[in-house]
Order: C-alpha cells, then structure tokens, then sequence
C-alpha cells in the first residue's frame, strides 16, 4: 500500500475536470485527430482493407487499452505530469521516463501544428475551390512550395501562406492553454467536440449517397488476408493504435492526474476507446466513398486511384474530389473545418504534457508554463513555415512515432510492472475505483505481450530505417532530425531528473485508500 501524505501547503491545488463528462470529452478530444481522419483510412486501405480491422482490434485489445489503462492508473493514482507521476512511482528511473515523453509530446506537436495549419488554409481555399484543376501542382508547388529534399532539406525561406495560419494556430492553442484545464481546455472540447461529431456525419452521410460509393467501400472492406503474413501490416496497426489513442506519450497520464478522487477511470477509457475507433472506422467510411466517387467520375477502378495514403490523401486526393462534387466546396469545407477542429483538440492535449511537467518541475504558474511553450512555437514557425516544411514533418513524425512512442511503451511497461513492480497495486487501484474491474488478464497483456509485440515491432522499425534509410532523404539529415529526435528524449531522460525539484516529489495523497474509499462522497 502507498504512503499517504498531505500535501503541503506550499503546493497548488491541482486543478480537476469538473466531472466525468468534461474528463471524456477531453480524452475523446484528445484521441479523435488528424491520426483518425488523415492517417487511418490510408494506412488501412495500404494493409489490407477490411483485412487490415483484424490486426487493428488485436493491437486494440491487448495492447491500446491495457496501455490506455495504465496511463490512467499512473496519472490517477500518483497524480502528476508524466514526470512527476512516474517519479512518485518509481524514483528517478520514472521520472526520466517522463521526460522522454515529454520530449516525444514537444516534437510531435512541433510537427502536429504544421498540418493543422495546411488544413485550416484548406478550409478556406474550400469555399472557392482554389486548387484549381491541378491539386497536386497546388499543393506542393503553390502552398507549400517545397524544396527539392534530397538536395535542400533544411531552407529558411519562409512561405508567408502556410507561416500565417501556423502562427495562428499556435496563437488559439495557446490562449486555450493559457485559460486553464476547466476554463480553457475543457470548456474547448466541450464545445468542439460535438460540432466535430455533426460536421462529420453530415460528411459521410453526403459521401455515402455519391454515385461510385459504394465501390469505395467495396475497396476499403475487401479483406486481402494474404496482407495479413506481412509484419509491416501489423506494425502498421500498433503504431496506428498507439498515436491514434494517445497513449504513451504522456497524454493520459496528464488529463487523469486532473480527475477527482472517485472516477471511473476504466469505464471512461472503454468510452474514449471505442468512441476513438468508430470515429476511425467512419472516417474511412466517408473517405473511401468518396475515392469510390472519383473513380467512378473518371470510369476507372478504386484500386487505379492514385495518391491514397498520407498528406497527399487528404490535400491532394481530396480536394480533386470535392472539385469533382456538386456543391463540392461546402463538403471540402466540412472536411477540412473538421480536420482542423479535430486537430486541435488533439494538439492541445500534446502540449498540456509539456506544460504540466514544466509547471510540476519547476512551480511555475501556467501563465508562466505557456510563455515556456512560445520556444516551440517558434521552432515550429521555423521549421515548418519555410519550403522544406514538408521534409521535416515527414521526417520527425516517422522517428517520434514508431521509434519514440513504441520505446517508450516498452520501457515504461517493463520498468512499472517488472522493475518495480506496482503492476498489482495499480490493478488494485483501477479496481477500486471503477465500475470495469482489470486483474490479471491486464497485467498480462500490459507486461508480458504488449512489451513483446512492441520490442519485436521496433527492431524492425529500428533494421529497417538504419539499412533502407527514409524516403531518400540525406544520411546526415536523417541523423539530425530522426535520430536526432529520440537522442534529445533519451539526453532529457537522464538529465532532467538530476535536477532538483520545486517541491519535494514525495509529497501528495495517493489515493484512494481503503479507507478513503470506505467514505462516501466526491461522487464522480
Ligand atoms: N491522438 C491524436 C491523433 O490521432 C494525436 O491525431
């Protein structure tokens, strides 16, 4: 059993959600975002088809779930940022862990803006249709204006049309944060995410009555069950599962350390789970109706459709379709608005990871922990808002993902479960709490075939990018933003921790206690 200490008086009250609802939409918000929308309906037609939903439940099950799980154990029971919740569970070693998603989290927001940006200018440019005829000249030439990468990956010269709505971006996101977790990033996701969740039926309702349609979704459904002796289909469907619910980097950790004593963490995490999934599945849904539209529109087969997975899916693809649509410039507006409003809820919680351990480590008021993030903001405006944007999205988000994320999946299962063991305490404390009890079959999967699955996945991601290198991308550019990337993590998980804190780490009330619990009240 923990200790349970009171919280000295020189520590902040920490803030909370104001109850179970303003807790989900925020998880929901968080998990539903640009991986739903602009990555799943690629990477699935890619792997498979309807092939690719058997190995995207499995790494649902045994391992988004159970490591959804832990996350809120973490973040509930030891109630901190990423950092300190793993540093009262497990001494320095914890806290480094932290630090290395907080690293992870920095980076993938660096990125995350950049593509929010790109969709709220393709909001705009819906209503006229100003891709015009060529969608792919338009947004690699026009838009982004992108630099030969193999010859030029790092430019300064800075493309006014994607810099302006990316400083936008961080300026809304920011104001957000900066209003607090009640007032500011519940009160967004209270609003946003219901406006998402009609923009996106009407979407796919529209979608689904094109000619063509129906043989969209004959593509995307057809199991191709040869795909699934392919490691790299199941690779695929982790990797999706992880950045798509937010797990590993933080995140939940962050958002259940601001939940109230009595919640019930489990039966929320099956909500934002499965929500999360529906959300994706129908997104494929609209996506795929509409590819079967063009299709259709230029009398070839879906599978003839080129540009199906990636940026060029939703800002080449896309557009060329709703170009092709009656009234296409309203659905183009429908999808991008909800891009972007799905992007940014998601951005939000990446950077309240960062602001959290921040305002943890060092005491600083949020104000003063936002002002800390305008750093990002501007190696994002940097990096992203100049003609080799594009090269270094690509580049930082195949490193963040599927060696950050996954690596920290296995070291921080291994190190709670195995190294110190609070695998049965934070079962307990699950239990004790929620209407959904977790035991045994939860530590299985979080200890034993989560870590498996997820070392043999980044050994392969790891063989791969080290001998077949990344989209001829140059060696020593890969050096510096991929590999470069995950050193930062690794050099913050052994400095940070040496560094003293604000206050002593130690100090807080792990709850609930058996007796806690045995009280009644703080409902939910
Ligand atoms: N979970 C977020 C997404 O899917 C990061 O985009």
């Amino acid at each position: 059993m923990a200790r349970s200490q009171t919280p000295t008086s020189a520590i902040p009250e920490r803030e909370q959600w104001t109850g179970q609802l303003g807790f989900i939409m925020a998880a929901v918000g968080s998990a539903v975002g640009l991986g739903n929308i602009w990555r799943f309906p690629g990477v699935a037609y890619e792997s498979g088809g309807g092939a690719f939903l058997i190995p995207y439940l499995v790494a649902l099950l045994t391992a988004g779930i159970p490591i959804l799980f832990l996350d809120y154990a973490i973040g509930h029971r030891f109630r901190g940022s990423a950092p300190l919740a793993l540093r009262r569970l497990g001494g320095r070693l914890g806290e480094g862990i932290g630090w290395f998603q907080v690293v992870i989290a920095a980076l993938i927001a660096i990125y995350y803006t950049g593509v929010l940006a790109w969709a709220a200018s393709y909001f705009v440019f819906s209503f006229g249709e100003q891709w015009g005829d060529d969608t792919a000249a338009f947004f690699t030439g026009d838009y982004l204006q992108v630099s030969d990468g193999a010859a030029d990956p790092i430019t300064f010269d800075f493309v006014p049309g994607v810099l302006i709505p990316l400083v936008l971006m961080w300026v809304v996101t920011l104001v957000i944060l900066g209003a607090g977790v009640v007032k500011g990033v519940q009160r967004a996701n209270v609003i946003i995410i219901p406006l998402l969740v009609v923009a996106f039926i009407a979407l796919v309702i529209r979608a689904l009555f094109l000619p063509g349609a129906l043989d969209g979704l004959d593509a995307f459904f057809t199991p191709d069950f040869a795909a699934l002796a392919d490691p790299g289909v199941w690779i695929a469907a982790y990797s999706q599962i992880f950045f798509s619910l937010s797990i590993a980097f933080g995140i939940m950790i962050t958002y259940a350390s601001y939940r109230r004593r009595r919640s019930n963490m489990t039966g929320a995490g099956l909500v934002v789970a499965f929500g999360n999934s529906s959300f994706e599945i129908l997104a494929g849904i609209g996506v795929f109706s509409t590819i079967g539209f063009l299709a259709h529109q230029q009398g070839i087969g879906v599978s003839e459709v080129e540009g199906l997975s990636g940026p060029i899916l939703a800002f080449v693809t896309f557009p060329a379709i709703v170009s092709e649509m009656p009234g296409g410039g309203f659905s183009g507006a429908l999808f991008f608005g909800a891009l972007t409003l799905a992007g940014l809820t998601s951005l939000i919680s990446i950077l309240e990871v960062v602001i959290a351990a921040i305002r943890d480590k060092f005491g600083l008021t949020r104000g003063q922990a936002v002002g800390g993030v305008g750093v990002l903001a501007l190696i994002s405006v940097v990096l992203l808002g100049t003609t080799s944007g594009l090269i270094a999205l690509d580049t930082i988000d195949q490193w963040t993902n599927n060696i950050g994320i996954v690596a920290s999946a296995i070291v921080m299962t291994i190190v709670v479960i195995w190294v110190k063991r609070r695998g049965g305490e934070l079962s307990r404390h699950l239990s004790a709490v929620s209407t959904f009890k977790v035991g045994g079959l939860w530590l299985f999967f979080t200890g034993v075939i989560g870590p498996i699955v997820l070392i043999w996945m980044l050994a392969a991601k790891v063989i791969d990018l080290v001998t077949g290198g990344y989209e001829g991308y140059a060696t020593w550019y890969l050096g510096v933003a991929g590999w470069g990337s995950i050193v930062l993590a690794v050099v913050a998980a052994i400095v940070l921790p040496i560094v003293s804190w604000r206050h002593d780490p130690r100090s807080f009330e792990a709850w609930p206690t058996n007796k806690q619990l045995s009280l009644k009240g703080d409902a939910r």
